[in-house]
């Protein structure tokens, strides 16, 4: 039998730049799309995958995150007072059991394998997921969920994997393939953000991964590739010949949630799928739209 995957590590520690002056004072993670904040949907998604134990990388100024998790007695009895049930019942989804979650700090900013890393002592001698709370995914059934299954048959490491236009290829970990399988497919190489003239394939790593622990002894060389950091696709990539490694490519729609850009779409998305607003929402579209038509 194959361990369970039970522990995720969220690297939740980066600074949001790119959503300056919004993240002065808020996490990127805390920001909301439609009504619930974007880390919110990858805690869902792990949940349905059957993790149990969730590990957050975070950094300075992040404390609104470690709130958010707390549970709200105060706010509960209210709620409970004016019979606001169903805002209660959801409020209540979101509480997450005593000891089932804990913060590490990266303390230097040295890249997303650095940020996996430290969480070696949590996560032990077992398989792991990472889930990038930037990638929001939307699907019937939960990504983690579909690769858990997956891996099940495989064992060995594996990455969640989606086709991006070759020109983006240099945003992203590429996957040079060995075997092509379909929804799986076998890796030979994986390079972290390439130039797109050297970029073996256009399939990318999207932020979900299904670890052997074998990587985080590979992160201890403390290696830098990319960008003069420590990158968790290079750690990934000498399990080649080692545990083997697998691209997983999902069933579902994936926003990136780290641009402005992608945080839009995947709001009008959402919004679109929530019996309560798709009709005022599309019934607004429509009329800009419209108005867009008509002024070209
Ligand atoms: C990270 C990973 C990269 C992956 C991407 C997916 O990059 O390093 O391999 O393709 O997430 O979103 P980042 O977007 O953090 O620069």
């Amino acid at each position: 039998m194959r361990n369970k995957v039970t522990k995720a590590v969220f690297p939740v520690a980066g600074l949001g730049t790119r959503f300056l002056p919004a993240t002065k004072s808020v996490p990127k993670e805390i920001m909301t799309l439609v009504d619930r904040p974007l880390v919110q949907y990858a805690i869902d998604e792990a949940r349905a995958a059957g993790i149990k134990e969730f590990i957050f990388i975070t950094s300075r100024g992040k404390s609104a995150l470690e709130d958010y998790f707390d549970q709200s007695p105060i706010l509960e009895q209210e709620l409970r007072k004016k019979g606001k049930l169903d805002i209660l019942e959801d409020l209540k989804s979101t509480n997450m059991e005593s000891g089932a979650i804990a913060y590490m700090r990266q303390h230097k900013a040295l890249g997303l394998g650095h940020a996996v890393w430290c969480a070696r002592r949590l996560i032990g001698d077992e398989p792991f997921a990472v889930m990038l709370p930037d990638d929001v995914i939307s699907a019937e059934k939960p990504c983690l969920q579909q690769m858990v299954e997956a891996y099940e048959e495989t064992g060995g490491n594996m990455v969640a994997a989606m086709e991006v236009p070759y020109d983006k290829a240099s945003s992203y970990g590429i996957l040079d393939v060995k075997d092509d399988m379909g929804a799986m497919v076998s890796v030979k190489g994986m390079v972290e953000k390439p130039n797109v003239e050297d970029a073996p394939s256009n399939l990318a790593v999207i932020g979900r991964y299904i670890l052997d622990p074998a990587v985080l002894r590979n992160l201890n060389k403390k290696q830098t590739g990319a960008g003069g950091e420590i990158q968790l696709t290079d750690a990934i990539a000498q399990e080649i010949d080692a545990t083997g490694v697998y691209g997983y490519r999902f069933r579902g729609q994936r926003f990136d949630c780290g641009s402005k850009a992608g945080f839009l779409q995947a709001t009008v998305a959402f919004g679109l799928a929530r019996d309560d607003l798709k009709d005022d929402l599309r019934g607004f579209l429509d009329s800009v739209m419209q108005i867009e038509n008509a002024a070209e």
